[in-house]
């Protein structure tokens, strides 16, 4: 089998240029990375817009997401998506709500707290949900999706849908007469990301606030507070905190993590079960390299903004380039539990002599390699680790 060609092929389907690893290595532009730091945002009254989804990275099927900046008032609008949606704040503050569709109907459970930097919420799909940016600087959230072809601007929404309504129907609906809706929705906007006031009451005064429904009554939470957690890894190699359905219970078929690569330092070469990965840079530049069939390996540089993507089951790793300063990266997972195999671990789970066979190589190489026991460890070059058995 030409994989070579096959590469070519599917590269030429998706407007781009790669060589495999064999051919020479080198800069280039890869199936499964994104420069998304370039692409530009769509701006609304109450912040900025823009998605990265198959469209604009064939390479991701599984996995979209949206980077938003709401200002202090901005609104992401009332709206829900057949894709579940596990978010990360990167920066600022803002409100959420979220309206549950089960419970007695007079008792829809709903939940709403506000969310700083490092904070994640999650929404099962087709749950109704808002999110507005708060004094003193907005906040700016990247949102993943368990579907590749989403985006967020097609979601059903409170605006999109009243917009369309005929004024009887919705004076029914809603229990008025058509002279009010003529009045007051006249304008039959599809708002989006409108500009409102800017929330000055407590969480506590908000929450009381609300009209008809009860507050805070949700079996499980959709805010998870990642950045306060304890690291799954953390070592001179970095950290790694992650958020999958163990930490974060709510979250059954979306997840994620952050970490940190310090200096010099990798995130181990390892491959998920049953898990597609998408990568987002916060800071810092990294090598990524993707293993999807034999005789290919793509890599790409990432820097801060731009998107990395490894397929389930697709070998993969990251490293920090820099030799002074961390990278921080947030994955996004389609999956809640987590599932991994690191290349060590399961080289160390065989003995010397079969490494030895498989690689055709002297028993002196699996002799050499250091072997790690933690599943999720941040590698520091050089550093000697016991074997795991
Ligand atoms: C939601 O998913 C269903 C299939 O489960 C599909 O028929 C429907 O069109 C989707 N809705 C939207 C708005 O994409
Ligand atoms: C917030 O995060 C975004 C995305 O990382 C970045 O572009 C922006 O500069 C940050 N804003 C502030 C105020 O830190
Ligand atoms: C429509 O409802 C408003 C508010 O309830 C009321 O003031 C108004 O008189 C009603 N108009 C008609 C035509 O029934
Ligand atoms: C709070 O905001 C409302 C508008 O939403 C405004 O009417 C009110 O004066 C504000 N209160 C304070 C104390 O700023
Ligand atoms: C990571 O960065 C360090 C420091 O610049 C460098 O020595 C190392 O080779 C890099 N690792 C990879 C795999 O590029
Ligand atoms: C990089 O991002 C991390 C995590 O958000 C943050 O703590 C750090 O201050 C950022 N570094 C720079 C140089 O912006
Ligand atoms: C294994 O390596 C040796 C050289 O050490 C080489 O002669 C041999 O062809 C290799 N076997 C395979 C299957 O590539």
């Amino acid at each position: 089998m030409d994989v070579y060609r096959i590469l070519f092929f599917k590269c030429l389907i998706a407007g781009i240029v790669i060589s495999s690893a064999q051919q020479g290595s080198g800069e280039r532009t890869a199936l499964y990375a994104q420069k998304w730091s370039a692409m530009p945002s769509e701006t609304f009254p109450g912040g900025t817009y823009k998605y990265s989804n198959i469209a604009n990275f064939p390479g991701s099927p599984a996995i979209s997401a949206s980077l938003v900046t709401l200002v202090p008032g901005g609104l992401r609008e009332l709206h829900w998506h057949n894709a579940s949606e596990w978010a990360y704040v990167l920066n600022g503050t803002c409100r959420s709500t979220v309206i549950e569709s089960t419970g007695d109907a007079a008792q829809r459970p709903t939940e709403t707290w506000d969310f700083a930097t490092g904070d994640l919420w999650y929404f099962r799909p087709n749950e109704a949900h808002m999110v507005q940016g708060l004094a003193p600087t907005g906040c700016t959230y990247l949102a993943g999706y368990n579907d590749g072809a989403f985006d967020d601007k097609r979601a059903l929404s409170a605006s999109a849908w009243l917009s369309t309504l005929p004024p009887e129907i919705l004076a029914q609906g809603l229990g008025t007469n058509a002279s009010v809706v003529d009045a007051n929705v006249a304008a039959n906007t599809f708002t989006f990301m409108p500009l409102g006031p800017v929330p000055n009451t407590t969480i506590d005064e908000y929450r009381a606030s609300f009209a008809r429904l009860p507050s805070q009554d949700v079996v499980l939470t959709h805010r998870y507070q990642l950045a306060n957690a304890a690291p799954a890894a953390d070592n001179s190699g970095g950290w790694l905190r992650k958020a999958g359905t163990r930490q974060f219970p709510i979250a059954t078929d979306i997840s994620g993590a952050v970490f940190k690569i310090a200096p010099g330092g990798m995130r181990q070469i390892h491959w998920h079960t049953t898990l597609t990965e998408w990568q987002f840079i916060i800071n810092g530049t990294v090598r990524v390299g993707v293993f999807t069939e034999p005789g290919v390996h793509e890599e790409s540089i990432l820097g801060p903004g731009d998107v990395g993507y490894a397929p389930k089951g697709a070998g993969h790793w990251l490293a920090n380039t820099s030799k002074t300063e961390p990278a921080y990266i947030i994955l996004i997972f389609d999956g809640g539990p987590f599932t991994d195999i690191d290349l060590p671990w399961m080289l160390g789970n065989v003995p010397y002599q079969v490494t030895a066979t498989t690689l055709n190589t002297t028993v002196a190489f699996p002799e050499a390699v250091n072997y790690v026991e933690n599943a999720d460890i941040m590698v520091v070059t050089g550093t000697q680790l016991e074997r795991a058995a």
